[in-house]
């Protein structure tokens, strides 16, 4: 249960990108809910911290430790059980270490789906997808991980187990307390298991990689898209041409059966279950979109395989920017109407200042959430590569401030943004997440240094 050889502990001291490694006192992997209590409360008569860890692929340095000497790292890596999926309710309980994939196809078997979508979801867990409420792609039709919790256990840092696990969908009896568990990166408790919501599984998925003109031509697609498609939109993921040139840096074999030479593409997915005609729904939109020059380019994908193949472009775009070294990775979101000027404003100062660096922008634009990258030329050494890093992440807030909008829009603040987020925080809400930070943790032991600053009560 206890690792503490320095090189088996690596891989939960070490970024997803490789970028950051750092030291624990050791790595525990309880088994259930009672033994991560009794850890707790051996941390706690140690005066250890502890750090919370699920499949490690955060993006802002949440789930590795920063202090060697006092932190230790819980990993919830054996905690895996599907504990139960009710058919007649839509919900399932399931431990805070199952693989988000695990899940989703254990409740497919079913015949229903747990909407949660994302490039990690083989490695990622559940647990770690609730303390960061991850987004996605199916954020538009089907809401954050906040939108999909029904219920938590959590225990807490003195040792007590928080018992939320209800499946009910109304239950107004106060203040949710499940809540502030949410997005909490650990910080106030441990997520041990979670009651999640499920839908009807959409057995019916139309595909379409599509070029458009310009960003602003992609987001006019998405009103369209909105509206024509009887709300059955259920991703709506922005590219630049780059895109394909990065995806084959990490696939060299990857197929594209698109001109790569448009200004922006959009992968545009519609699903269903039932009654519905989701091909000829896709078909007719399309139609229509390519009348009107909207659309200037489009493959439909005719198989699944052909519809992975579309996605694992968006995915190896990741992958892409990770090969080519350290760069600044950016989850911004404001108001989807400002988003094509936003963008043009942020890649212009970056450009003016760094014309060496390549701008990626892409992601879920539908939701008004972009990731707003700068990479770095390969000649740089480290040092350079961290100083243009630090110098246009400066750049990109600045404008992101002009806009007043999100510098987190699903990855949470970690210990990357942790600066950043408190220099923008509002004096009123500043109290606020101290005063709970205090109440429910006044010895500091979870996550300390993730999220917030705050001075431990002697
Ligand atoms: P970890 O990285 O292990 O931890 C994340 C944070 O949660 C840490 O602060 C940790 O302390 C805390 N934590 C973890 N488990 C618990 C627990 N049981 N109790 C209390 N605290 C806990 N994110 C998105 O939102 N949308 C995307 O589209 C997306 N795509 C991604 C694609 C790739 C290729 C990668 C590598 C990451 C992506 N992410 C995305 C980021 C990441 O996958 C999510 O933030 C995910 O929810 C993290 O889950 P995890 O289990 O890996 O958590
Ligand atoms: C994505 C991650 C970076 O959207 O959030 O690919
Ligand atoms: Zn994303």
């Amino acid at each position: 249960m206890v690792i503490v050889l320095p090189e088996a502990m690596l891989p939960y001291c070490r970024d997803w990108h490789g970028d950051v490694s750092t030291r624990a006192v050791a790595v525990v992997r309880p088994r259930g809910t009672e033994e991560v209590a009794a850890v707790v409360r051996l941390c706690r008569a140690l005066g250890l911290a502890i750090v919370p860890q699920g499949g490690n692929t955060g993006l802002v340095l949440g789930g590795i430790p920063d202090d060697a000497d006092h932190q230790v790292v819980l990993s919830l890596e054996r905690m895996t059980a599907i504990r139960s999926v009710d058919p007649d309710d839509f919900s399932a309980v399931v431990e805070a270490g199952c693989i988000l994939s695990v899940l989703k196809d254990a409740v497919a078997e079913q015949g229903m789906f747990f909407p949660l979508s994302l490039g990690a979801q083989g490695t990622c867990r559940i647990g770690g997808n609730v303390s960061t409420n991850a987004g996605g792609i199916n954020v538009l039709r089907y809401g954050m991980t906040r939108d999909l919790v029904l219920g938590l256990e959590v225990v807490l840092p003195d040792g007590t187990i928080f018992d939320g696990l209800s499946t009910l969908r109304k239950d107004n009896r106060g203040i949710d307390l499940k809540q502030i568990f949410i997005g909490a990166e650990g910080t106030l408790g441990i997520v041990t298991a979670v009651s999640v919501k499920l839908t009807p599984y959409p057995d019916q998925v139309a595909t379409a990689l599509l070029a458009v003109s310009s960003l602003d031509d992609a987001i006019r697609l998405f009103r369209r898209a909105r509206r024509d498609c009887c709300d059955l939109m259920s991703a709506f993921e922005f590219m630049p041409p780059l895109a394909f040139t990065l995806a084959r840096e990490a696939m060299p074999a990857l197929p594209v059966p698109i001109e790569e030479t448009h200004a922006a593409y959009v992968l545009l997915e519609i699903s269903g279950s039932g009654l519905v005609d989701i091909d000829a729904l896709m078909e007719r939109f399309l139609e229509g979109v390519m009348e009107e020059g909207l659309v200037i380019d489009g493959t439909i994908a005719a198989s699944q395989a052909q519809a992975r193949n579309l996605w694992l472009i968006r995915e190896g775009m990741n992958e892409g920017q990770a090969k080519r070294g350290a760069h600044l990775r950016t989850d911004v979101s404001v108001p989807l109407s400002r988003l094509p000027a936003f963008i043009a404003d942020a890649e212009r100062a970056v450009t003016e200042r760094f014309p060496e660096c390549v701008c990626v922008s892409y992601g879920h634009v539908g939701d008004g959430n972009v990731h707003l990258n700068v990479l770095p030329p390969a000649a740089l050494s480290p040092a350079q590569r961290e100083a243009v890093i630090y110098e246009a992440k400066g750049i990109v807030n600045a404008v992101l401030d002009r806009y007043q909008g999100s510098m987190s829009a699903e990855h949470g603040i970690g210990r990357l943004k942790r600066d950043d987020f408190e220099a923008r925080l509002p004096e009123a809400r500043r109290k606020l997440l101290t005063a709970l930070k205090q109440a429910i943790d006044p010895e500091m032991m979870m996550n300390p240094g993730c999220q917030l600053n705050v001075i431990k009560i002697s």
